[in-house]
């Protein structure tokens, strides 16, 4: 794993963008994982204003929850299309969302599967952690070989995303969510984790031992993982000036 740590969230997410930005221009085709909540909004933002070529790119987003239409304001269609895809050229038909209303979830999830492989993969796949280590909706024990799947949101995770509902009562209990086996797959894995609420979760994801109580603690696994982080998310790492010293001296061929 690499970790990059900034000294705040808005120059690690415009490093971030120059990474995506990167792939982007190298292949106009490429195949991008998305993720929804607030960690990457700042980054959709820096890459709305690159004006980058989106003509061929191809989206798979890592989650939606169960029961929510396209247009309800709080589904991760509606997030994506308000918050990336209408401020920039992507096809309608190369963006890919989980169907929170799928009448046969697994059938649909099959389905979802196969169009990520018939793509040829994930290029470059995105994700935000939560306070328990999930990735995508993988909550704690979550099979490390799972694949996309319905799956029922913690108690803890309920309680993060209400800030985005009226009331908890609103958060749904289910969302479909690529696994933890999907996302192994993606070729290159970028991490956001901004904020002190992130700290445990970060230390233990790139630290900890591999275990399915930090889903995301699978990535240490993968050959090529990018962790942006801020002072606070950063602050329980044990080896933080390693990682600093490690950046710092990167070779220029290797700089975003
Ligand atoms: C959302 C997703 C989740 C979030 C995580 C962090 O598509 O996959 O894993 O990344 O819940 O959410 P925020 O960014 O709101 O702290």
């Amino acid at each position: 794993m690499e970790i990059i740590i900034q000294a705040n969230a808005a120059v690690a997410n415009g490093v971030a963008a120059r990474l995506f930005a990167k792939a982007i221009r190298r292949n106009a085709g490429a195949v991008l994982g998305l993720a929804t909540g607030g960690t990457p909004l700042a980054l959709y933002r820096e890459l709305i204003a690159m004006k980058l070529d989106w003509r061929k790119i191809v989206t798979f987003n890592l989650d939606e929850y169960v029961g929510l239409a396209p247009d309800h304001s709080q589904s991760y269609h509606y997030f994506m299309w308000e918050n990336l895809f209408r401020h920039v050229n992507i096809a309608k038909k190369n963006v890919h969302i989980p169907d929170g209303l799928a009448k046969d979830i697994p059938k649909f999830c099959a389905k979802y599967e196969k169009q990520i492989h018939a793509a040829g993969g994930i290029d470059l796949q995105l994700l935000g952690i939560g306070t328990d280590g999930h990735i995508g909706f993988n909550e704690p024990t979550s099979s490390l070989a799972s694949r996309t799947r319905i799956k029922t949101l913690t108690p803890q995770t309920r309680k993060d995303n209400a800030r985005f509902f009226g009331s908890e009562a609103e958060v749904p209990h289910h969302c479909i969510t690529m696994g933890i086996g999907t996302i192994m797959e993606a070729r290159h894995c970028v991490m956001l984790a901004f904020g002190k609420n992130k700290a445990r979760a970060i230390a233990e994801t790139v630290e900890g031992p591999v275990t399915s109580m930090n889903p995301a603690s699978a990535l240490q696994l993968h050959p090529r993982v990018t962790v942006f982080l801020d002072e606070d998310s950063a602050s329980e790492l044990k080896l933080s000036d390693y990682y600093r010293w490690v950046y710092d001296n990167k070779p220029d061929w290797q700089k975003f």
